[in-house]
């Protein structure tokens, strides 16, 4: 037994030396002298032993434990000067130091040009409808007097989807809706004169993109139906929208055109804030963007809504969001305000 109490204290002194942790340096007590370790099972078999041999293994195996137990102590100590000492080369917490400033987020430029174009129309009486993206195509075009093989179609270049079987065999064709337009048709069907409403959203045209030009983009449609509404009152409304949206007085041209869904029908275009009408690439160099579409609602889409035209009458207009985005914060080109860069996108 005098051998193996030797061998258990060389051994013993070699596991605390080499213990690198607070928590190996635990396990190596427990080795030794936890409930089951290895010293204290050998001094509770002392009683097994003779008077003599009992008395001096005892001393011995005694003086280990105390000898093992200071060990453990001293290492402790060490260890833990240890720990501090790396706390204290940078691991320590200044509680004094500022904290990161948290970067706040704003909204989108073309969501705060649509909210704000929304309170004025809001501010004028008018309610905010809304219709989906996906459209059928007899919203997108029959219904606005567009039937198949009508040459107006041409004017929006269109995202054709997958057309739907219904169960009755019959077929039904969707498309990204090219305009806002579908809506007006929507409400009408619902809602019994006399009206005003806007829907803006988001319209997808299959054409190549430039300044002005995107592929997918924001449109804000405008409905007001009465018994004697002119193309007046649309010019009034218009004038009173620019004049609260931009905050000063806005030239606007109406200029001829053609949309198969109104009569008659016209463009309205601004002068270029970018380049103040002198031209630049960002109006095609003519001095103006052309901010919308609009007329008087055609008698066929009244009574594809169920009115009759005889008895109402009323104007409608669909104005590009991006636009009106590009010309309140002279942005160039409008594919600016996708690209999702943080320098752009911060400074509005
Ligand atoms: C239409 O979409 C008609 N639905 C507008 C309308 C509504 C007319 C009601 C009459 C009555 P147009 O394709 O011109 O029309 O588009 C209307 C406006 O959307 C344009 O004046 C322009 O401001 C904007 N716009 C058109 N195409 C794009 C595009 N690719 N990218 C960004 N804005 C566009």
């Amino acid at each position: 037994m005098a051998q193996s109490l030797k061998a258990l204290e060389i051994r013993a002194k070699n596991d605390i030396k080499k213990a690198k942790t607070l928590e190996e340096l635990d396990g190596v007590f427990r080795v030794y002298l936890g409930k089951k370790g290895v010293l204290i099972l050998l001094l509770k078999s002392l009683p097994r032993l003779k008077a003599t041999a009992r008395k001096q293994q005892g001393k011995t195996a005694n003086a280990l434990k105390e000898a093992i137990q200071e060990l453990v102590q001293k290492r402790t100590q060490e260890l833990q000067r240890k720990d501090t000492t790396r706390a204290e080369q940078g691991e320590w917490l200044d509680i004094t130091i500022p904290g990161n400033k948290l970067e706040r987020g704003h909204l989108h430029p073309l969501t705060q040009v649509q909210r704000k174009a929304q309170e004025i129309f809001r501010s004028m009486g008018f309610a905010v409808a809304e219709g989906p993206e996906v459209e059928s195509e007899w919203y997108n075009f029959d219904a606005l007097n567009m039937p198949p093989d009508h040459p107006a179609r041409e004017m929006w270049d269109t995202f054709w989807l997958e057309e739907e079987k219904h169960s009755k065999n019959t077929k039904e064709n969707f498309v990204l809706r090219t305009h806002t337009s579908p809506v007006q048709v929507r409400y009408m069907k619902e809602h019994t004169p006399p009206l005003r409403i806007i829907a803006p959203g988001r319209v997808f045209r299959y054409e190549a993109t430039d300044a002005r030009h995107q592929i997918n983009f924001y449109q804000l449609e405008g409905l007001m139906v009465g018994k004697d509404i002119s193309v007046a009152h649309f010019r009034a409304m218009i004038q009173e929208f620019y004049q609260k949206f931009f905050g000063k007085k806005i030239q606007v041209r109406l200029r001829p055109s053609y949309f198969p869904f109104t009569e008659p029908s016209f463009e309205v275009d601004m002068t270029c804030v970018v380049c103040g009408g002198k031209g630049c690439s960002s109006c095609g160099h003519g001095g103006f963007m052309e901010m919308m579409g609009a007329g008087m609602v055609h008698p066929n889409v009244f009574k594809v809504a169920g009115y009759n035209p005889k008895n109402w009458q009323g104007f409608a207009f669909g104005m590009g969001l991006d636009r009106l985005a590009m010309m309140k914060y002279k942005v160039e080109d409008i594919r600016l305000f996708y690209t999702k860069d943080l320098r752009f996108l911060q400074q509005f």
